[in-house]
């Protein structure tokens, strides 16, 4: 089966190229299953109930996010009342939080698979472990869902590779969010796991990740607080597409893919 991620698509520039590229990379890549990190989809920071709908409608299956996700306070009760589950907060988060961190789903096909959310704690909040919450959540997946995808949300590049060796022969792919520059190291562990550091944004690149440069530049300047706007040249979208063999729940291939709007 074919798996098109999407990496963090921000703000409006990431939505609108989202919605004008999905059908046309639908006709040529053909996934079974597209996926997306869509914590920054509400100008930067943070996603409301009305864009989860927005993103869901565009036969995205699945959300994932990360530290951003509670950024905007109508999402809290969001988790507590979403039936079907399909937006996703990192699970290591303390058992408290709304919401979970792992979807288990089937495609229109009828394969069965899983997505796992999970945040890094190196120059991040000291979240629960997430090598063991990922061990925890892989023991309660059904032995017949091959397909089990990660999305390791996380500033440290030393944090994703070792989550991507810890899980390889567990699961299908471990792909990083978050630091939204796309990095050139995908490959296929020994095992069988896909792997990838960084998917990349989906959003602006003529920015500082994401944002408007004036007022970021700014602040390191000055150390003040700013106020930071999402910026809007050079919007791109950036994710990768997995192939994956649904007997075995091992990756075929891994491709980035990148277009520009
Ligand atoms: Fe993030």
């Amino acid at each position: 089966m074919r798996i098109l991620f999407i990496g963090d698509i921000l703000g409006h520039p990431g939505r609108r190229i989202v919605k004008d590229a999905l059908p046309l990379l639908r006709q040529e890549l053909q996934p079974d299953l597209v996926l997306a990190n869509a914590e920054n989809a509400a100008a930067g920071f943070g996603i409301t109930p009305a864009l989860v709908e927005e993103l869901l409608d565009l036969d995205i299956a699945v959300l994932t996010s990360g530290n951003h996700i509670w950024d905007k306070k109508e999402i809290y009760p969001y988790f507590r009342d979403q039936v079907n589950g399909r937006l996703l907060r990192p699970a290591n988060y303390p058992p408290d939080a709304p919401g979970r961190g792992l979807y288990l789903g089937k495609t229109p096909a009828g394969i069965d698979y899983a997505v796992i959310n999970l945040q890094g704690r190196v120059f991040m909040p000291a979240l629960d472990c997430p090598f063991r919450k990922a061990d925890e959540l892989l023991r309660s997946i059904p032995e017949e869902v091959k397909i089990r995808i990660i999305d390791m949300h996380a500033e440290a590049t030393s944090e994703k590779q070792a989550l991507g060796w810890y899980m390889d022969g567990r699961v299908t792919a471990v792909l990083g969010t978050h630091t939204h520059v796309p990095t050139a190291d995908e490959t296929i562990l020994p095992q069988g796991t896909a792997y990838l550091t960084d998917l990349g944004m989906t959003g602006p690149y003529e920015s500082i990740i994401g944002m408007d440069r004036q007022a970021v530049i700014q602040r390191f300047l000055d150390q003040m607080p700013a106020r930071f706007e999402v910026a809007k040249g050079d919007v791109r979208f950036s994710g990768v597409l997995l192939e994956a063999d649904t007997e075995t729940g091992r990756a075929i291939s891994i491709q980035r893919i990148l277009r520009r709007g």
